[in-house]
């Protein structure tokens, strides 16, 4: 078969190869690929700054949102040939710590996780795949190819399931949200908070292209420029441009008692200059910053019905654009229109 493959830590190396096919000791249920949602980490992964291969491997089956069909359940799965699923990214570590000995994986304390097409385990760009079942999430056949959207879903709904969780040490009614960053997870969070019912405001830094029309189809509002600017101080930020001045200021901007969830992941260091300043904000205003990466089983089953319930025509508009298998390295350059570009290997 053929995979989209990488030597970690090796830029330029990545290339659409014959690949063996997936062991038999990588899971009781074969699948078929459908498609592959292409992310930030995957591209930082091409560009040798992120990844790890399987041990005693060289090179890494890239891919972590992914889409496909059954083709063999094997024997103690409940799938049925032709169903579609997605797989988890994560797997807990092996020691384990005491998160994962509970199922909480994405809460992994002594980073000894694994994640398929990120640290260990091959992805899922790859013609077929493998998984044991419980590590498998049936979508509705109704979702057709938006099932692909699952994994970024996963994410927003742990970020928003901490926020809201963070909220309860103190009386709190939150009416504002504003999502730094208008890619796919934060379109997704902007989703959910107006599903939740808050007042939804985007900021970007585009100003044409298909963003805005999507934010105004929520109901929300977009912006560009600085959060400082705005002309209110929102309840909850969710943060996914991982960009430290988009960062900076949106600590700054929060309301008082208000809650900053970051989602992006970015670089460029502590500038020690000014922590005491944004602390002093932070202390002054009774705020919370609050982390989160990846999703455990109780957010994939939740996103799960998140995605069923949004409106199709809407979630469609996110799949900006779709890439033959053998063109991935074009999926991987960001385009000024992109919101979500997948890899499709079969017809859904
Ligand atoms: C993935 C997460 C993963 C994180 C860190 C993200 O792109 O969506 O599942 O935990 O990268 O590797």
């Amino acid at each position: 078969m053929k995979a989209i493959t990488v030597e970690p830590k090796k830029p330029g190396s990545a290339r659409y190869e014959d690949f063996p096919e997936p062991e038999e000791n990588e899971g009781s249920v074969l699948v078929e690929a459908v498609a592959v949602g292409v992310c930030g980490t995957d591209v930082e992964i091409v560009a040798g700054k992120y990844g790890w291969a399987p041990p005693g491997k060289t090179r890494l089956v890239l891919g972590h949102e992914s889409l496909g069909r059954v083709i063999d359940p094997g024997p103690r799965s409940s799938l049925k040939p032709g169903d579609l699923v997605v797989g988890i990214v994560r797997r807990p570590d092996p020691v384990p710590c005491p998160n994962c000995a509970v199922g909480e994986w994405d809460m992994c304390t002594n980073g000894q996780y694994t994640e398929r097409g990120i640290k260990e385990i091959h992805g899922f760009m790859s013609q077929r795949w493998r998984s044991e079942p419980e590590y498998l999430i049936k979508v509705d056949p109704s979702l057709g190819i938006l099932g692909v959207l699952l994994e970024p879903m996963t994410v927003i709904t742990k970020a928003l399931e901490q926020v809201y969780l963070a909220g309860q040490r103190s009386f709190w009614e939150p009416r504002t949200a504003l999502v730094t960053g208008a890619g796919p997870i934060g379109l997704l969070a902007a989703l959910r908070l107006r599903a939740n019912n808050l007042e939804v405001h985007v900021l970007d830094r585009a100003d044409t292209g298909p963003k805005p029309d999507l934010v105004h189809a929520l109901g929300g509002t977009y912006h560009t420029g600085s959060a400082l600017d705005l002309d209110f101080d929102p309840d909850i930020i969710v943060e996914c441009t991982g960009v430290g001045s988009v960062i900076g200021d949106s600590i700054q901007k929060v309301g008082s008692g208000g809650i900053i969830c970051l989602t992006g992941i970015g670089a460029g260091g502590v500038g020690a200059g000014a922590v005491a300043d944004v602390a002093a904000a932070v202390v002054l205003k009774n705020n919370l910053i609050v982390g989160s990466v990846n999703a455990n089983k109780r957010h994939w089953y939740r996103a799960g019905q998140n995605l069923a319930r949004s409106d199709r025509e809407w979630l469609s508009r996110l799949i900006t654009r779709r890439e033959k298998p053998e063109n991935f390295q074009q999926a991987l350059v960001r385009q000024p229109n992109d919101v979500k570009t997948i890899i499709q290997f079969s017809e859904v």
